[in-house]
This record gives structure tokens, sequence and C-alpha cells, in this order.
């Protein structure tokens, strides 16, 4: 504890680094120190590591992920007051969200320089696709992107492209926020009748959570995939791999990225540190690898250069503005991508639901009793302490979990906007909503683990055969 106090006192922060999203510019070679008093808002990590890693990998680097259109980003420069101010630092990155409110996200399409997904788009979709916008998109959940709007024009024009999403096999089931960005990519793949490459990265796991034996993540990945699979995507257009088996068809790639991406860029992105095993480095380049359609030889049939749709939550970003950064100088399309916000934790905004607190998320593997204990006992009420308060005042629906949860996962507009009204005025209690809730979530994980028994080693094995897809 004296050691991590001693570290904290010295704490120098970095300033931040952009990579512009549309031009080639050199990265500067040495990260400049801002010295400052206050020691950083904690991180607790996606990845709990040991004690001792702990002490050792206090990263004092606070980074705003600056992406793509310079214009957009103008307002966030090193050391305003989002850098200064660290207790005020919101924090997301592809190990730890963090935020001491709700998540700020119109904040973070300042940092990351990425497209807010409006009203316009959404209707274009519609308009083009012939097809209602999925609920994520009418609620406003995937709220943000890069170049969705080029995906639209390829579709328009009957082009072709693919998509791409993945998962990092650390646990034995998946979470419901888990299965968002899974959710809309089966509904992209159908609307769009698109071929679509999953990533298991059973590698990213071992490197990042100290604890993971490498045969343990294999095998977590392959028990994730079942659940993935159970989402519905269509087999003949799907191809599911974990790198350990695949990672040979993609080496070439990885390397022509590895070799454009300097260690101090690798650096300012994703915060790595000198005691950190230096094949966490290397592994950006894995993740960025299968936006590249050229690591797909035989699922993708050969298509050297066919365009990519990254649906993921806004977490991930980090990985794919280095892609994108890359992708000019490897004369390949930069990829598209779709951001979804967080599914909040049941006990309030503040962060994202994370699988290492059993009692703040809800699994695909839980019971119907398990679901309605973990809402009835920890979901965070906007509701009034006493019966005759929350009569007359309402709830505040801001920071009601419950109600928010609906929103994911409720798919009748008209009763959530009832449901809305009547909570918020007083005429529903907290009870109420929440036996809404778990009505939707007992159905919606039933029926999900239904579909999950019907796939056996043999179904995992037939997505996960190297094979030519259909398109
Ligand atoms: P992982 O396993 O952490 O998460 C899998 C996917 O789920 C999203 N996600 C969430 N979405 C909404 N609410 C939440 N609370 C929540 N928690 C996680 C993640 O953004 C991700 O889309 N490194 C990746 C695996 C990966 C990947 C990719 C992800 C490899 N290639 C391409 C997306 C796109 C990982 O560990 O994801």
């Amino acid at each position: 504890m004296s050691n991590l106090k001693l570290n904290l006192s010295k704490t120098a922060r970095f300033e931040v680094f952009s990579i512009p999203d549309d031009k080639n510019v050199e990265m500067p070679t040495t990260p400049k120190r801002i010295e400052t008093g206050s020691a950083p808002a904690s991180r607790p990590t996606k990845t709990p590591s040991t004690a001792s890693d702990r002490a050792k990998d206090i990263a004092p680097v606070t980074l705003n992920y600056v992406g793509a259109d310079e214009e957009e980003v103008a307002s966030t420069k090193p050391g305003d007051s989002a850098t200064v101010d660290a207790k005020k630092e919101q924090v997301v990155d592809p190990w730890s969200v963090e935020s001491e409110g709700a998540i700020d996200y119109e904040k973070l399409i300042q940092q990351f320089g990425t497209q807010r997904l409006d009203k316009n788009i959404i209707e274009r979709f519609e308009k083009l696709t012939g097809k209602k916008a999925h609920r994520f998109l009418r609620r406003g959940i995937f709220f943000s992107h890069r170049d969705l709007s080029m995906i639209l024009d390829l579709y328009e024009k009957g082009k072709k492209f693919y998509l791409y999403t993945g998962r990092g096999p650390s646990s034995e089931a998946l979470h419901l926020g888990h299965t968002i960005p899974f959710h809309f990519t089966k509904w992209l793949q159908d609307v769009f009748d698109c071929p679509l490459v999953i990533q298991l990265t059973d590698d990213e796991k071992f490197l990042f959570k100290q604890e993971l034996q490498l045969e343990e993540c294999n095998r977590l990945a392959y028990e994730n995939a079942k659940d993935i699979i159970a989402c519905g995507f269509d087999l003949k257009k799907t191809f599911i791999f974990t790198n350990l088996d695949y990672i040979h068809h993609m080496y070439p790639t990885i390397l022509k990225i590895q070799k454009l991406t300097t260690y101090n860029q690798a650096r300012a992105i994703f915060g790595f540190t000198g005691s950190d095993n230096i094949g966490k480095s290397a592994f950006p380049a894995v993740q960025a690898c299968p936006s590249f359609s050229q690591a797909f030889k035989i699922p993708l049939r050969g298509e050297k250069n066919m365009p990519c749709l990254i649906p993921c939550a806004i977490d991930q970003d980090a990985y794919f503005r280095m892609t994108r950064d890359v992708a000019p100088r490897l004369q390949c399309n930069k990829p598209a991508l779709v951001h979804s916000k967080f599914f909040p934790p049941l006990q309030g905004r503040g962060g994202k639901m994370s699988g290492s607190a059993a009692n703040s998320a809800v699994f695909l593997t839980d019971t119907p009793k398990q679901i309605k204990d973990k809402i009835n006992k920890h979901a965070f009420s906007g509701g009034q302490d006493t019966l005759e308060k929350q009569r007359a005042l309402g709830a505040n629906l801001d920071v009601d979990v419950s109600y928010e949860w609906l929103t994911f996962f409720m798919e009748d507009d008209d009763r959530l906007a009832e449901i809305g009204r009547d909570y918020a005025s007083g005429a529903m209690l907290t009870g109420d909503v929440k036996k809404e809730l778990i009505g939707v979530l007992q159905t919606m994980v039933a029926d999900h683990q239904v579909r999950r028994k019907e796939v056996t080693d043999d179904v995992v094995k037939a997505y996960m055969a190297v094979r030519p897809l259909e398109f």
C-alpha cells in the first residue's frame, strides 16, 4: 500500500496523442510529460490483476483517444480541463469503463472523433433496406459510427461488404451486455444479407488476464461460440474462428500491420507500460487484422479489398482507430464502425456491465429465479423512497436501471413509452417496473438457453470450418 502511495505521488501524465484518421501523420516519438500533483482517477480494469501486478502496473497514463476528423475533435486538446481534472475524467478503453456519473457519450464522440448516428442516417437506412430500424437504432443505443454512410452507399449500389465482430473469451458465460453487439450484428446480417466473420481472441485473454492459462482461454472460446451461435447467425454466411486456431491464415496481414505501427503509437493508444508483457503490444495488430478481407482468402473467396463494417461497443474503438490509421498504408479500405453504448450494471450507470461482479450482471446461464432475485435485490431504483412520495413525485427515469434495461430489451415501443410515462408520473411503482423487466428477461434468457442446447460440438465445428462463405 505504501508503494502504491509513493508511485501515485510521483504521477506524471502523458499528453494525449491523436491519430488523425484521414491523414497519415507521423506520430510524436516520445510522449511529453505533464507533471501533475494529483493522482489520476483509479481505473479498475475489466481484467482484474494480481496484487503484485497492480503494484507494478500503476499506469499513470490518462489518454483521450482522438480519432478521425480533426474538426470534430478540435475541442479536445492535451491539457484541457477534461485531462487536467483527474476526478472528473471518464475512462473508456478496451479494459476499463469508468465514470463518476452517467457516461458522457457526446464527449466520447468528440474525444474519439467519431460521427453521431443521427436521425438522417437512420431514415436513410430504413429507406434503403425497406426494414424498420432495429430498436437499438431507434432508441439511440447504437449512437456513433465511422463511415456508416459509405456502407449504405455500397448497399445502394449493390456492392459487396462484410461484417466483423468479436469476443474475448474470459468467462464461461456471456452476460447481457455482451449480447448487444451480437444481436445487432445478427440483425445487420439479415438486413444486408452479407457475410460475417467473428473473432474469438483467446490469445488476448491469455496475455491480458494474468490468472488465465492458454488452453483454458481456447476452451472458453469454444464455449462462448455456442452462445454466439445461439444468437441465430446464418451458417452459410458466418465464419467463427479463434485466433489460436486461425492465426496462420492471418499472419502475413498481422506482420504488415505490425511493421506499420510503432511501439510509441501502441503505447499512446493503449497505455502500455514498461511492466506489461510484450505480447500485449503485439496484440492490437491481431484484432485489427480481420478488418482486411485479405485475411480471409477462403471464407471471403479471395476478395482482396472488400469493405468491412464492425459493430461493437465504443470500448473497442481504440483498436480500430489504429486499424484505420494503418489501412491506407496497406492500400486497403478503412473499416467502417458502428458503436453502441454500454449496457449498465445493476447498480447504476457509471460503467458497463462486467462479468467479474456476479451481482451486477445477468448471465445467459441464469435461472428465472436468479434473474428475479438479482433484479429485485440489486437494480438501482430511481423511484422515491416511500409509496406516498412516489405517487406524488414519480420516479427519476434517468437513473433507474430497470427502466434503462427495458429500453434495451423491450421490443414494444408503445408499451415502453407507457411504462416511462406512468413510472415518471408516479402511477407505477419500482416494483411494477421490475416485474415487467423480470418477465422480459426471463423469457429472453430462457429462449436463448433452448437455442443454445441445440448447439452441439458438431454445430460449432461447422461454423468454425475454414470454408467459402455464400454471398
Ligand atoms: P469483449 O469480450 O470484452 O466484448 C464482446 C463485445 O461486447 C461488447 N460489450 C458490451 N456492449 C454493451 N454493453 C456492455 N456492458 C458490454 N461489454 C462488452 C464489446 O464492445 C464487444 O463488442 N477484444 C474484444 C474481442 C474482439 C472484438 C473484435 C470485439 C475481437 N475483435 C471486433 C468487437 C469487434 C473483447 O474482448 O470483447
